[in-house]
């Protein structure tokens, strides 16, 4: 159900036959969001991949949507300040939800890094649904890697409100889930995921 009406007059809620609960049924599990957050660099989009092709090794329906990847479409029109951030997590958490509903395991990696932004969305599923991780890599180590050569130019001031940098990054305050992503092993941190999801009954045990 949507929580705010909509701007549109005249537009009324649909309700389907094949529910989430009947997909989720036919999967084998649960769809949930697993939402990565951190700092550019951090791992969040390698983790998130290692994790899905586990799953999809053990039949899951997955999907990961993934920063750099989106900002090429659906987000194409936003930037990087703050309003657009918002715009671009609000969009994020739209289409995961519904992802979710469509019985999907559904990975975001977006450096997501406004509180707010990532409570909102938590808001808008129940309670279970949306399980927060966060890849804690120090900023030294990101920008000791550098992979995109962006911290450098960033340094230099040639892109501004780089996060970490010259814009902000909100630590989470209760993940579900924290992984060393700059000193533990990928699979590691992969395992660690994956039991976690156990744990909060998105599979089964063994799945
Ligand atoms: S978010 O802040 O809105 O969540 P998002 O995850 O979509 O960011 O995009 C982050 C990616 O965009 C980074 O991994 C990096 O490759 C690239 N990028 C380009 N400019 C910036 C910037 N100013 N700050 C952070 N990332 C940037």
């Amino acid at each position: 159900m949507t929580t705010q009406p909509p701007i549109a007059n005249n537009v009324v809620w649909h309700h389907a036959t094949v529910t989430r609960q009947r997909r989720e049924q036919q999967n084998g599990h649960r769809g949930a969001i697993i939402w990565f957050t951190g700092l550019s660099g951090a791992g969040k989009s390698t983790l998130a991949h290692a994790v899905e092709e586990a799953l999809h090794q053990r039949g899951c329906r997955t999907f990961v949507l993934d920063g750099d990847n989106v900002r090429h479409g659906l987000c194409k029109d936003l930037g990087f300040s703050r309003e657009d951030r918002i715009e671009n997590i609000r969009r994020i958490g739209e289409v995961a939800k519904l992802f979710m509903e469509s019985g999907v395991i559904v990975l975001t990696a977006f450096i997501s890094p406004f509180r707010a932004d990532r409570e909102r969305v938590r808001g808008m599923v129940g309670q279970g649904d949306f399980i927060e991780i966060y890849c804690d890599t120090p900023i030294e180590i990101c920008e000791a890697r550098d992979t995109k050569g962006l911290y450098e130019k960033a340094r230099a001031g040639q892109i501004a409100e780089f996060t970490g940098i010259s814009s902000p990054y909100e630590t989470p305050e209760k993940p579900e889930i924290m992984v060393n992503t700059g000193k533990a092993e990928l699979d590691a941190c992969a395992r660690q995921v994956i039991d976690e999801m156990v744990r909060y009954g998105v599979i089964a045990n063994g799945q």
